[in-house]
């Protein structure tokens, strides 16, 4: 059913987590109907709160496990525990938000004939044997491992986006997400930016897994918000998977030393061991996205950490 309102009408779901808060928040400021599902797993009321009073803002507490009836021209379908202790709390619902949720939302976009964006995972090139990752590869994934049922999840994700492509003509993009950090991050989820932010602000010692050789990249939440936009604005023909990400690489050591330096904490660096299929390395090749979205990320790491220490400063008091 079409509605009579100009306005686009945008699903987010996973829009009361941390980077679902920001795109609802930027898809209100491009004048769409933002309707915000969530089940409130790992996602908060605060971080979607200002938004509550905007009349062109909804809130529904919903599962994606479950079937969904709305009238959207757009779906951004992010539900799902993004980080490691959350998603391995209950591993089959993950799995099951990912698989079931992305049927269930491919089969919304197939019934009002919307537009379907996924956020995909740079976990799904698992410990890569290519370096940096280009969206060609297959990916080196344990598939009964403690990380699968967020990995091969994720996966089988994909490949219902592609098969609903293909069977039925679905419009899809698909996004592999690479490590995204800013405001609203969980504060004591175990992934490394809040963490030492956190660790740093309390004074107390900042954890480094292995020898903290490895690497990662970070894209600030604003650079990645913007390019989910310019992805879901591509034509028709444009599916993706495209690699979304900051190409620049730092050791955990030298993460742990900038938040060090930015926060004025005097924290020590305690060493423990690498949790199992922890990646080595993670870099993103951003070649598709520059060519096909005219992307690149333009915040700085250490601008990036100043936003997000003055929001965990504040948050922690
Ligand atoms: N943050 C990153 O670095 C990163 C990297 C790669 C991919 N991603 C993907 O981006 C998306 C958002 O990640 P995030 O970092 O904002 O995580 P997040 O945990 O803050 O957000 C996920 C949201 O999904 C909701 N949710 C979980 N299961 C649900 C279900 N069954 N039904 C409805 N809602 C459900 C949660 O309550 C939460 O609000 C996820 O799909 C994640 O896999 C994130």
């Amino acid at each position: 059913m079409r509605s009579y309102s100009v306005r686009k009408r945008v699903l987010v779901t996973g829009g009361a987590g941390f980077i679902g808060s920001h795109l609802c928040e930027r898809l209100l400021e491009q004048d769409a109907d933002v309707l915000c599902v969530d089940n409130f797993f790992t996602g908060v009321k605060d971080n979607i709160a200002h938004l509550i009073g905007n009349a062109h803002f909804e809130l529904m507490r919903h599962d994606v496990t479950f079937p969904l009836y709305v009238e959207v021209d757009e779906i951004y379908n992010l539900a799902c525990p993004a980080a490691p202790i959350h998603y391995q709390f209950d591993p089959v619902q993950t799995t099951k938000t990912s698989v079931h949720g992305a049927i269930n939302m491919l089969g919304l976009a197939k019934r009002v004939k919307a537009k379907i964006l996924q956020a995909s995972t740079s976990e799904v090139y698992g410990d890569p044997k290519v370096h940096p990752q280009t969206e060609d590869y297959w990916g080196n994934v344990n598939p009964i491992g403690f990380r699968s049922c967020y990995d091969e999840g994720k996966r089988c994700a994909e490949t219902l986006f592609f098969d609903y492509h293909r069977q039925h003509k679905l419009r899809i993009k698909v996004a592999r997400i690479f490590n995204t950090y800013g405001p609203r991050m969980h504060p004591n989820d175990g992934r490394v930016v809040s963490n030492f932010i956190v660790q740093a602000l309390k004074g107390e010692p900042i954890t480094i897994y292995g020898k903290g050789s490895q690497t990662r990249s970070f894209c600030y939440v604003d650079d990645l918000v913007d390019a989910l936009i310019r992805l879901m604005a591509t034509p028709d023909g444009f599916t993706g998977p495209v690699n979304l990400g900051n190409p620049g690489e730092f050791t955990m050591v030298e993460l742990a030393k900038k938040v060090l330096a930015l926060t004025g904490s005097k924290s020590e660096l305690v060493y423990k061991p690498l949790p199992e299929d922890d990646p080595m390395q993670r870099k993103p090749d951003i070649g598709l996205a520059a060519r096909e979205l005219g992307w690149k990320p333009t915040i700085p790491l250490d601008d990036g950490l100043r936003r997000t220490i003055d929001y965990f400063r504040a948050r922690e008091g």
